[in-house]
């Protein structure tokens, strides 16, 4: 899901699924995708990427995602802040020297009362469409549990909009489950 400022900043009460039961072997089925962490130099193709993400959502109905000048400076910062970081990560799927798909995740520590373990976070994935279906999400997502394990963190999270199937679906496929659902009204 495109991670809102404030998402960014939450991390525990609105967390969704997680608990990976089985262990994702494939590989990028289509020869030519490659992953690698993101450059400086990728943020403009970041941004038209991290565009489409939010039109897509706009699409399946969610009226909340907006574009326009302020929120791609926000993306803009958003990838700043997670590339060529320690405890961040930023990374790019490749298909033919042409980015195609992203992934951004970021390093979590729960409350105490809340078991105190240190958790990986996805804030957003993406690869678009004519680039689906041949490996190249699970291919970004084999990669980030790589990241994540390297850190010594052993579980991962992050948050799905509910019209989202198309996500859910790869998500589920992909070992996650349901942690919990975050709930809101207009008042
Ligand atoms: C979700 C998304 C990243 C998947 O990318 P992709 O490159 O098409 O995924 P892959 O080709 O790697 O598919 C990985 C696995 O999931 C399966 N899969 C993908 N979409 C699926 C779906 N809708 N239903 C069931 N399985 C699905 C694939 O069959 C594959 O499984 P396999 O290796 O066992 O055959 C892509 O569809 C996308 O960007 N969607 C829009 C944004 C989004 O939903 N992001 C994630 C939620 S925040």
């Amino acid at each position: 899901m495109p991670s809102s400022r404030s998402a960014r900043r939450s991390s525990r009460g609105s967390e969704t699924p997680t608990g990976a039961r089985r262990t994702v072997t494939s590989r990028p089925r289509n020869q030519d995708v490659r992953v690698r962490p993101a450059r400086r130099a990728d943020v403009p193709a970041l941004l038209d990427l991290w565009a489409k993400l939010l039109a897509f959502h706009r699409d399946i109905g969610e009226t909340d995602m907006r574009l326009g000048p302020v929120v791609i400076a926000d993306g803009r910062e958003f990838f700043d802040e997670h590339i060529g970081r320690r405890n961040r990560l930023c990374l790019v799927a490749e298909e033919s020297g042409t980015l195609i798909g992203f992934l951004v995740g970021t390093l979590r520590q729960r409350s105490p009362a809340f078991g105190g373990w240190r958790y990986g976070h996805v804030y957003d994935l993406y690869v678009q469409d004519p680039s689906r279906g041949r490996g190249a999400g699970a291919a970004l997502v084999l990669e980030a549990f790589r990241w994540f394990r390297k850190h010594r963190v052993r579980r991962v999270q992050l948050q799905v909009r509910a019209r989202n199937t198309l996500g859910i679906d790869f998500w589920k496929r992909l070992g996650f489950s349901t942690l919990a659902l975050t709930m809101e009204r207009s008042i």
